[in-house]
């Protein structure tokens, strides 16, 4: 029997390439959404577009099949809908779940509180208990490097302590690898937390710095550089992430002590998923100006609220369970993020640019 798994966050910058790679493995997908206008939903529906399915006539909680991969099929909902949620569980019957919805960003939840609360909190526990009584084999869901605050001993290993988090995404991440934990201990949901480090490739989030930074550059606008440019982010290539997840799909925690000194156990681990290799910011900014064969304006201000000082992956969990993860140079990746950033807004592409397909 084709393995069935639902992906929440579809139209999203990881779900999309998530789809698409789930859907060349052999897995039938599910795809859910509620196209929120956190950012630019076009964006959102122009993956969706890109995977066959047609966002126009999309009705709430319908399903349908793309036109291009037939093993695909998206409907329009809300996380937060637990019983549009149930009735989906309930019909579909899942192997698996690969949770990626939630509201992301850090400098948004300073002033956006709510949506941090209702999509990340209260949705992902929608989810817990969809798999509670609708049982999985496998639940895969995204947590955030930002969990690790401003620690400052590298590289960050799942290991080491985490409750100092330094803006209100980051702790609810740290909260759904909590709520996670309980789940499988209570109810034997298998149970997988994926720690992504800044993530980064075509079809990306604008409101990321690798995008936004490319849009200022492009239009001659400054570009805010925080904290002098003394930041260090781990950026990781997305195909490297969406290959190591479909290698980590059909493999789930074992019966596991939670740890020496602490009784009861579960089907439950965290796992970092990154690039290792961090990268300043000036030398990040530099390779952008390279690729799109223009200089940027650079405003220095401090740092901002929220923000974490550096990023940097332990993979060494990760990779004694899927063996080696691909490590996509920074140079290919951002390459290939230029080329397709001017074809999806229609620049001009240089002379001597590489005009081969994304
Ligand atoms: N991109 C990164 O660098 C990064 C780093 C760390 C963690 N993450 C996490 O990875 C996951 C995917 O991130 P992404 O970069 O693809 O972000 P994204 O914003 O592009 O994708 C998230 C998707 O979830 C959808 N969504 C939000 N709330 C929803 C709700 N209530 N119901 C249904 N759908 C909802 C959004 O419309 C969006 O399409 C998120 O959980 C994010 O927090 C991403």
């Amino acid at each position: 029997m084709t393995p069935k798994i639902l992906v929440t966050g579809a139209a999203g910058f990881i779900g999309f390439h998530m789809v698409k790679k789930l859907c060349a493995s052999g897995y039938q997908v599910v795809g859910i959404d509620n196209l929120n206008s956190y950012y630019d939903p076009e964006l959102k529906k122009g993956r969706l577009a890109e995977s066959g399915i047609n966002a126009g006539p999309l009705k709430e909680n319908e399903l349908v099949t793309s036109a291009k991969f037939p093993s695909y099929r998206f409907a329009k909902l809300d996380i937060r809908d637990k019983s549009a949620l149930e009735k989906l569980f309930n019909t579909e019957g899942f192997d698996y779940v690969l949770h990626l919805a939630a509201q992301a960003g850090v400098r948004y939840s300073i002033t956006h509180p709510d949506e941090y609360i209702s999509c990340n909190i209260t949705g992902f526990y929608n989810i817990l208990e969809c798999c509670r009584h609708w049982p999985v084999k496998h639940l895969l869901f995204a947590s955030s490097s930002s969990v690790y605050g401003n620690r400052t001993e590298v590289p960050f290993r799942e290991d080491i302590p985490v409750d100092k988090p330094v803006s209100l995404y980051a702790a609810t991440k740290k909260s759904n690898e909590l709520m996670a934990y309980t789940y499988s201990h209570l109810y034997r949901v298998p149970l997988t937390g994926l720690r992504f480090f800044t993530v980064y490739g075509p079809w990306g989030r604008p409101d990321m710095a690798y995008f936004s930074f490319s849009e200022k550059i492009t239009n001659g606008e400054p570009i805010s550089i925080f904290n002098n440019g003394n930041l260090q982010r781990d950026f990781t290539y997305v195909d490297d992430i969406v290959d190591a997840i479909e290698r980590l799909v059909n493999k789930p925690e074992t019966e596991k002590e939670a740890e020496p000194g602490v009784k009861g156990s579960a089907l439950y681990r965290i796992l970092n998923i990154g690039h290792s290799d961090p990268v300043v910011l000036d030398t990040f900014i530099r390779e952008l100006e390279k690729q799109l064969q223009l200089e940027a304006i650079r405003i220095n201000k401090p740092m901002q609220a929220g923000d974490v000082l550096t990023t940097y992956a332990d993979v060494s969990a990760l990779e004694s369970i899927i063996g080696k993860m691909k490590h996509t140079s920074l140079t290919d990746g951002l390459g290939r993020f230029v080329k397709w950033y001017r074809a999806y807004k229609n620049l001009p592409v240089p002379e001597n640019a590489d005009k081969s397909a994304v």
